[in-house]
Parts: C-alpha cells; sequence; structure tokens
C-alpha cells in the first residue's frame, strides 16, 4: 500500500482553504491530492502524472468526490503552460511536487525500477517517451555512463561499474534489472555489500533520474509553476534526492531575490521520527515551502 509522505506537514505550509484551486504536479496515487481535496472543495484539484498507472490509481481513490471538483492529466508537469492555456487556467491558489517514484512504481518489477525481482531495464515513468535504461546501458558510450553515475548517483565505483558494464555489452546485451544488479554487485567491493543500502541502489537510481530527465523538468517547472501562482498562494516541495532538493532551494532563493516568493521553511523539513518508522521510504524526505508575495508584472517598490 502506497503511503504519502509528510501528509500533515504538506497541509499545514500549503495551507489549502475553501474554494480554492489547487495544482497537484505529481499526483501518483492521490494521497495528498485527496486530503486536499477535503480542505478545498467545493474548490479544484488539478492533478498531473507523467504515469497512465499512477492516474488509474488516483482515480480510484478520489471518484468518492464529486468528479466535477478535480481533473486528472496525463502530462509533464514541464508542460504546465501549455496545460493551463488548453484549459483555460491562468493563476493557482496552491502548489505541489512531490517527487521521485511512487511505491506501486518501484514494486512492479515489469516497469525496471527495482533492484528487487527481475524486469525489463525500462524505468519510463511515461511509457510514450522512446528513451529506456536499456538504451542507456547499452548505447551510451561508457565515460557517458560513468558521468551519470557518479553525477546523478553520487556513485563511488562509478568507474568500476561503467566499465564493466562496456566489456559485458560487448558479449551480450544487458536487457532485464537482474543482470545489471549482478554486474554492480560483481563490479563493486566486497566491502560494499555490507553496507545498509544494496550495492546497486545509486546506479538504479542515477539512471532513473538520465531516463526521466528528472532535473531538468523539475528546474524548469518551478519557474513555470511559480509564475501560475496567485499572490498570496503557497508552493510546497517534497524531494528525495540531494540534487532535487538543491533545485527547489535555488529556485526559492531566486525568487526571494526578486522579492516575488517568502521562503516559509530556512531548512527543509523531515518527517517525524514516527513517520519514518512507520513509512521507511520517507525517511530521505525534504520538505521546502514558499509563499508568493508579489507578483511578476509588479514593479519593485524603490522608495
Ligand atoms: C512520490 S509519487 C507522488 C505520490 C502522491 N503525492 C501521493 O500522495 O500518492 C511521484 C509521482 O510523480 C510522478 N512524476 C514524476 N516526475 C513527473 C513529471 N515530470 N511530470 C509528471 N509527473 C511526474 C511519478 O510518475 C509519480 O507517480
Amino acid at each position: 500500500m502506497h503511503k504519502s509522505v509528510m501528509c500533515e506537514e504538506v497541509l499545514d505550509l500549503l495551507n489549502p482553504k475553501k474554494g480554492q484551486t489547487i495544482l497537484d504536479c505529481t499526483v501518483g496515487g492521490g494521497g495528498h491530492a485527496s486530503m486536499i481535496l477535503e480542505r478545498i472543495l467545493p474548490g479544484r484539484l488539478i492533478g498531473l502524472d507523467q504515469d497512465e498507472e499512477a492516474l488509474s490509481v488516483a482515480k480510484d481513490l478520489l471518484s468518492k468526490f464529486d468528479s466535477a471538483s478535480y481533473s486528472l492529466i496525463h502530462e509533464n508537469y514541464r508542460n504546465i503552460d501549455n496545460i493551463f492555456s488548453r484549459d483555460n487556467i491562468d493563476k493557482v491558489d496552491g502548489v505541489l511536487f512531490d517527487l521521485g517514484i511512487s511505491s506501486f512504481q518501484l514494486d512492479n518489477a515489469r516497469r525496471g525500477f527495482s533492484i528487487k525481482g527481475d524486469g525489463p531495464l525500462d524505468m519510463r515513468m511515461d511509457k510514450r517517451s522512446s528513451l529506456t535504461a536499456y538504451d542507456l546501458v547499452n548505447r551510451m558510450r561508457v565515460d557517458e555512463i560513468e558521468n551519470i553515475l557518479r553525477s546523478f548517483g553520487e556513485e563511488r565505483y562509478a568507474r568500476r561499474i561503467a566499465r564493466s558494464i562496456g566489456e559485458i555489452r560487448k558479449r551480450t546485451p544487458i536487457a532485464t534489472t537482474g543482470q545489471l544488479r549482478e554486474i554492480v554487485e560483481r563490479s563493486t567491493p566486497a566491502k560494499y555489500k555490507r553496507y545498509k543500502i544494496h550495492p546497486a541502489t545509486r546506479t538504479f537510481l542515477a539512471l532513473r533520474i538520465a531516463v526521466n530527465h528528472e532535473l531538468e523538468h523539475l528546474e524548469y517547472a518551478l519557474e513555470i509553476a511559480i509564475k501560475h501562482l496567485a499572490v498570496g498562494g503557497r508552493i510546497c516541495v517534497i524531494s528525495f534526492h540531494s540534487l532535487e532538493d538543491r533545485i527547489a532551494k535555488n529556485e526559492f532563493r531566486r525568487f526571494k531575490q526578486s522579492k516575488i516568493l517568502k521562503v516559509l521553511t530556512k531548512k527543509p523539513l523531515r518527517p517525524s521520527h514516527r513517520e519514518t518508522i512507520e513509512n521507511p521510504r520517507s525517511r530521505s524526505a525534504k520538505l521546502r515551502a514558499a509563499e508568493k508575495i508579489k507578483s511578476e508584472d509588479e514593479p519593485e517598490n524603490i522608495i
């Protein structure tokens, strides 16, 4: 069962109110969306997800609400501008990004995200896109693979792993998550296997970020989302990776400097101890929030 992360903290910081319109950029299984809808009805929730399977889970969960109060849209959040102009939406009162993947994506071996089980090396959140982890692992130059593992996965054995991939694929294509997991296990030192996380965790994470262009999309989408936030509206970002958190922090800082945002979380909020016990996935979560205090078109007060 998928558990939404930091629910109370999100409600507290997003502060959704009756009658408002809220944009949930990563609707996933619909957990946060459902909580938000309870607060805003008769308002409206716009839920985006690039994963069709996620949207069907959300659809089931949200079916208890009046269908006119929400829309679930199969889109990448980088396309907020297009979605809004198509649906005649200008401003929203709140925006939520709950990044990464959900546990039902991770737990389904067929999707290729998981180091457990065996499945095709896919890792696409959006099945409409053509690039898969198979393409990266089998077709990309070895030094580029190394670079991805190092920069997105902070993998200290990036060179060794990339070289092993290069050797093995000369003989046979690397087609499954099981094959990749074994290659990483064999090319990293024995002591790596005694660590808390599996030796292939960072490799899988790095490939997933690259396949889905996660960091580029986030940076681009945050700026657009802030543009569509009404003055007084709030934005919350939950991240699970230091590079994502850095993007959120820097974007908030940039808009703070131009006096468009007030940052509500000096340091990111972390889940409670209780939550980390009940839901281990929440352990690495960081929540940042900001409030829009001035519109982009308003001139700065110079006196
Ligand atoms: C952690 S889950 C969200 C869980 C959700 N908040 C809940 O309570 O159930 C993240 C979701 O974001 C989606 N996602 C990731 N990147 C996306 C993007 N660029 N555009 C749209 N959806 C994205 C994933 O497909 C996944 O379903």
